[in-house]
């Protein structure tokens, strides 16, 4: 059975929409390949697309989005095309802050700051205060984000509390671990989605996803639109879900 409450309630439903959907936004670089444009002009496009993902979500059910927006591995790029995508980040999230506000959408990061520059992780700070108050749809966005990097983020915090005396060894159990992840806000996602035909998690929301359901559809993120994913989220209201249970 579920240790989250969020999902249990939903073990005897069927037919509900997903509360959380989680994004790999997959397929930029190959969509401008194809316009024979440089891969930058493919991210600007991506960019542009989650807007109307945003704004689709109040319209299907959806309350939290997540979208994996730069990996832990991501760094591995061209230098040309790492700050491509950093300057791309800073100047959307100075664009957007008002936005966000105007449409009710509280944004959240997740992933590690240290290795992202100073300008950029002030532009995240203010983009969470300023949408705090906000009650709508939950933006989360994974920026230097790796799954096994925050769950070791997470052990070694909650290692620190142990060595501090703060929390016994024999304490730590599915319900305590959660609470050191990036995510310990959130409910977990219900739905993941992959654009551009990869069949792959990547190192996203790996503890999170333990009981998601999974779309991989062979899209091109700039090409997704709001038609596709109300489609998608349509599509999981007619799942079985059990979470290991069975149904009665
Ligand atoms: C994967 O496509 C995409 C990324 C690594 C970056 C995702 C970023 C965006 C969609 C831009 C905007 C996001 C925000 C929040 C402003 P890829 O480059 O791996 O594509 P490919 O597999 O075709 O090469």
């Amino acid at each position: 059975m579920p240790s989250n409450s969020a999902h249990t309630a939903k073990v005897s439903g069927g037919g509900t929409g997903p509360r959380h959907v989680a994004i790999i936004m997959d397929g930029n670089g190959r969509w401008a390949t194809q316009r024979g444009r440089p891969r930058l002009f493919g991210h600007h496009a991506g960019a542009r697309r989650v807007r109307e993902i945003v704004e689709a979500c109040p319209k299907v059910g959806v309350e939290y989005l997540t979208i994996f927006a730069f990996s832990t591995e991501n760094w591995k790029r061209t230098q040309v095309e790492v700050a491509g995508l950093m300057s791309l980040f800073r100047r959307y999230i100075f664009k957007e802050m008002q936005a966000f506000v105007k449409e009710n959408v509280r944004v959240r990061f997740i992933g590690d700051r240290v290795r992202l520059d100073a300008k950029l992780i002030g532009l995240m700070d203010e983009a969470e205060a300023m949408t705090s108050h906000c009650t709508g749809t939950n933006l989360t966005i994974a920026l230097n984000y790796g799954g096994r990097d925050e769950v070791a983020r997470a052990t070694r915090r909650l290692a620190e509390d142990v060595a501090a005396g703060k929390l016994k060894p024999e304490d730590v159990d599915e319900e305590t671990l959660p609470k050191y992840l990036d995510t310990y806000v959130l409910p977990d996602p219900d739905l993941v989605i992959r654009t551009s035909g990869e069949a792959r998690i990547s190192n996203f929301l790996l503890w999170q996803s333990a009981y998601a359901e999974y779309e991989f559809i062979d899209t091109l993120w700039p090409d997704f639109k709001a038609e596709e994913f109300a489609r998608l989220t349509s599509a999981y209201g007619a799942r079985d879900r059990r979470y290991g249970a069975v149904r009665a």
